[in-house]
């Protein structure tokens, strides 16, 4: 999706009052949005832990996480993109599935259009790489056909580094586990990178997997307002469910064009900074 006409913001809740974004408030659109990237400042590795991770996700009011054209483009709006967008120029990578980036055509990701001023004062780097979660090494075309320095980063077992593509290179490779990803690990070997600020973009299956593991500490999860029935996955696939999980506390919800857009605080750490 590219910019067009941002929508208004309405903040329907908010938990901070340090970010400037006040329940009852508007925000209109910046191009370089100063109060939702208070808002959603993404906060350091919380102590004894390596990454930060937010996971983002958008779902249909009866919770497909895709439209008919089995992608999320087709259920996301500029209310969505607008929030979208802070929270990539907030990150130091995305981590996503590879599901994910063979249905949408991951290209090399850039830093979104305005915002490359506010992601240098949060501190985080000119670039903002991927990461893509593999065991069977089948990659798009649209990330092996990219120049060294912009090919994404490779999260695979020691299994799954022998399915790569050869043209991989090797210091992209992230290799955690023997057999499966493990994908704590995987998150100490993208820190040791100095990727500790993680969106994870998903998919349902990824997502499913870093919650079961414990590892999401907030989870942005937009509402749109379609209702599809079908057979999509919900935003989190998880066989087996989750046991004695304590509940989310809810963050903020904001409200655009019928959209809702939260933020659900999944794991309690301390509050996030303002950048
Ligand atoms: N609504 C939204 O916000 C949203 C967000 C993202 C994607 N989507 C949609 O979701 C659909 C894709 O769903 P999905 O569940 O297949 O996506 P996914 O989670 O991105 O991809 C699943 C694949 O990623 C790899 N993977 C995920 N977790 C892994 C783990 N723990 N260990 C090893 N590998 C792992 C595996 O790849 P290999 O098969 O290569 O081993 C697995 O087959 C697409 O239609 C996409 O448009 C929606």
């Amino acid at each position: 999706m590219t910019a067009g006409t941002f929508p208004d913001v309405d903040v329907l809740f908010s938990s901070s009052d340090l970010a400037g974004a006040p329940t009852g408030s508007r925000l209109p659109h910046a191009p370089d949005e100063p109060t939702l990237c208070a808002l959603y400042a993404h906060p350091p590795a919380p102590t004894g832990r390596s990454a930060f991770v937010r996971a983002s996700m958008i779902s249909t009011i009866d919770g497909a996480s895709w439209g008919a054209d089995e992608r999320s483009g087709s259920i996301n709006s500029q209310a969505d993109y607008r929030v979208f967008r802070v929270l990539r120029a907030l990150s130091d990578i995305v981590l996503v599935g590879a599901g994910t980036a063979r249905a949408e055509g991951y290209p090399p990701l850039t830093v979104p259009r305005g915002l490359a001023g506010a992601r240098a004062a949060a501190g985080r780097s000119p670039r903002l790489p991927t990461a893509v979660v593999t065991r069977g090494g089948h990659l798009p075309e649209s990330m092996t056909g990219t120049g060294s320095d912009e090919h994404p980063y490779v999260v695979t077992s020691e299994l799954g580094r022998t399915r790569l593509p050869t043209t991989v290179p090797a210091d992209r490779v992230v290799v955690c586990g023997d057999d499966q990803v493990d994908l704590g690990a995987a998150l100490e070997g993208l820190a040791e990178r100095g990727f500790t600020r993680v969106l994870c973009e998903g998919g349902p299956t990824l997502l499913g997997s870093m919650l079961e593991a414990d590892l999401v500490d907030d989870l942005c999860l937009t509402t749109s307002p379609h209702v599809l029935g079908g057979d999509a996955a919900r935003p989190v696939v998880n066989a087996d469910g989750f046991t004695g999980r304590p509940q989310a506390r809810l963050g903020h919800l904001l409200h655009a064009d019928g959209v809702l857009l939260a933020r659900w605080v999944i794991r309690q750490t301390t509050p996030a900074p303002v950048v």
